[in-house]
């Protein structure tokens, strides 16, 4: 992938719809803790705005994004060493979403798959802020000046999206002034797939609770999911090959690896000819073993809310020293007049 050597400057967000999943801490928040752990510049943003494209009750909202900053900081985020702040708090991601939105075409939007899994069938119904989402993600990311992002596969499509607005940007105004970013999609598993259907994504906003394991889950939440889960009548395949066609096992045997930091050719060497009683018992104790510290971490830091905001407040604040003079700069080369904010 890139240079170890290089300097990069991450950026990521999550949304505050709902309690995180394991899929959110396989494929985002562990990657997160490793490129901070790494030494590069991160900044996390707890995506708030984004959240709302579909309908938020606003108790549950204020609750989730504490939720999420304290899932970040109980995954080994440390506040100190990364940004770590909440989106609404830095006026610049929506002031620079503006700007995007005249960038880019409404061609691009409409071939996004998130917007037509999430809009459904009943696309007219849709808010417009779903639509537009995109241009709020690329803002996220290029009012940074952000090299680099980490996130699952199912964010691809996006981040694509972004290129083509910093492409479209640059080349408008004559200038080379957005980055083009990398995505960090990486590892042998890059989705983690509904314990219920091994051809639908984990979501945290999936109606069935058992389609998921939570990070806030029990040790006997977790146990049950996991021996509910869906799987098939033949014994667990014993290499690549014999994975075709058979998603549900590719799905669990793919998390243990996660899970267990190994590669997916020893997690197959170890299950194949087993059952998938034996490799569910063995997941559940894995999982229970990674997942219990961050949730009792978490649970701790839910009790102290006036603590989590007063961290995302001094992140936003760090936030903002970055982002404001990016989009002053955006104003200028487009030609409005620069705010004079303090
Ligand atoms: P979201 O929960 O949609 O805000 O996603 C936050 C991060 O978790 C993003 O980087 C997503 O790509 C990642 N993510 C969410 N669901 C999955 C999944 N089922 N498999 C892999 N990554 C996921
Ligand atoms: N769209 C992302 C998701 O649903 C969340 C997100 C918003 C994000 N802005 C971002 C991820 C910027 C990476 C970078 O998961």
């Amino acid at each position: 992938m890139n240079n170890p050597t290089e300097k990069m400057r991450i950026f990521s967000g999550i949304q505050p719809s709902g309690i995180l999943t394991l899929a959110n801490y396989l494929c985002a928040l562990k990657r997160f803790v490793e490129l901070q752990d790494a030494g590069h510049e991160c900044v996390y943003c707890v995506v708030d705005l984004h959240a709302m494209t579909v309908w938020q009750e606003p108790v549950a909202l204020r609750n989730a994004i504490r939720h999420a900053a304290a899932a970040f900081l109980a995954a080994g985020i440390d506040p100190q060493r990364s940004i770590l702040f909440n989106q609404s708090q830095v006026p610049a991601h929506a002031e620079l979403a503006w700007i995007l939105n005249c960038v880019a075409r409404m061609g691009w939007m409409g071939r996004m798959t998130q917007f037509k899994e999430k809009a459904g069938k009943d696309r007219e119904n849709a808010s417009v802020g779903l639509f537009t989402y995109p241009s709020l993600m690329a803002a996220d990311i290029l009012v940074y000046h952000a090299t680099h992002v980490p996130v699952g596969d199912d964010q691809k499509q996006h981040l694509e999206l972004t290129r083509d607005i910093a492409i479209k940007f640059n080349h408008d105004y004559r200038l080379d002034f957005f980055p083009v970013i990398e995505p960090i999609i990486e590892g042998e598993t890059t989705r983690i797939m509904s314990l219920r259907d091994g051809t639908r994504k984990m979501s945290k906003s999936d109606a069935s609770d058992y389609s998921r394991i939570n990070l806030t889950d029990t040790a006997e939440q977790i146990a049950k999911k996991i021996r509910r889960a869906r799987s098939d009548p033949h014994p667990l395949p014993g290499s690549e090959f014999e994975l075709t066609g058979r998603p549900e096992a590719r799905n669990l045997l793919g998390i243990y690896a996660l899970l267990a930091n190994s590669s997916m050719e020893s997690v197959l060497d170890r299950f194949g000819g087993k059952m998938f009683s034996q490799l569910k018992s063995e997941l559940t104790e894995l999982a229970v073993a990674v997942l219990e510290p961050i949730s009792s971490e978490m649970k701790r830091l839910a009790d102290d809310p006036t603590e989590l905001d007063r961290i995302l407040g001094s992140g936003a604040e760090r936030a903002t020293s970055v982002a404001e003079p990016v989009l002053q700069k955006t104003y200028d080369i487009v030609g409005l007049l620069q705010s004079r904010r303090p």
